[in-house]
């Protein structure tokens, strides 16, 4: 009796914690970003000089001015009288979403409002990538195609211009961590279908790249 009841206690308990851990993240706040700072950064042509790829993360957070600029470079909104973003997008579907996964959850960037939408309150780096400093990293970025933004566009087409338009705007976060001295890598080794299932994405939200910033190891 004691056994059973030392069971169900525990099952009680687990139901209670899994959600927990990793809920849906409507009743969280979002986290307001900072105004972008716009007259920072080095000289273009330096900034292409060191624009390199690496695996070598400090775990130290990026403060949210840091973070607010590079959101705003990898694909904030540069001209607000047009709602035009910092990366092209074929034909202005903008139909890249970028979600931002950090140790205290999963958040979506809004570039219009200039926040973070909370989406998961888990920590879910480790399922961002298959190598193991995506874990320790602050920030992951994952690129996610909406092909319900892409009109009637052939699937084809859908897959080649959401590539390249992900790939503007990686290039920007590459150029951005090269100005600011941060480390990055942009990566395709990732269980696409896991994550997706984790992140509770549509059948047509395509991941197409996932990205990881941090410090560099000292
Ligand atoms: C589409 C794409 C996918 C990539 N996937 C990975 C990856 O999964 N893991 C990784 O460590 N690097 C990945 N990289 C980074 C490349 O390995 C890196 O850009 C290349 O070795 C050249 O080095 P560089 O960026 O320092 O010039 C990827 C790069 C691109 C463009």
């Amino acid at each position: 009796m004691q056994k059973i009841l030392f069971y169900s206690a525990s099952l009680v308990l687990a139901a209670l914690i899994v959600p927990i851990n990793l809920t849906l993240g409507e009743e969280r706040e979002s986290i307001p970003l900072l105004k972008p700072q716009i007259d920072t950064g080095r000289p273009l042509m330096q900034v292409l000089k060191d624009r390199s790829s690496s695996r070598s993360f400090s775990t130290e957070k990026l403060p949210v001015q840091m973070l607010s600029n590079l959101l705003w470079a990898a694909v904030g909104i540069n001209r607000p009288d047009a709602g035009k973003r910092t990366a092209p997008s074929a034909r202005n579907w903008q139909e890249i979403d970028v979600y931002v996964a950090m140790a205290d959850g999963l958040y979506l960037y809004d570039a219009k409002n200039n926040v973070l939408k909370p989406v998961l309150s888990g920590d879910i780096r480790s399922m961002t990538g298959k190598q193991d400093f995506v874990k320790d990293a602050p920030v992951n970025l994952i690129y996610v195609a909406d092909f319900s933004k892409m009109g009637d566009a052939a699937n084809d087409d859908k897959v080649l211009y959401s590539a390249a338009d992900t790939g503007f705007i990686s290039q920007n976060v590459y150029l951005f961590c090269a100005s600011e001295g941060l480390a990055t890598v942009v990566r395709g080794s990732i269980d696409r279908e896991a994550l997706a299932k984790t992140m509770k994405l549509r059948a047509d939200q395509k991941i197409i790249l996932s990205q990881t910033i941090g410090y560099p190891k000292k």
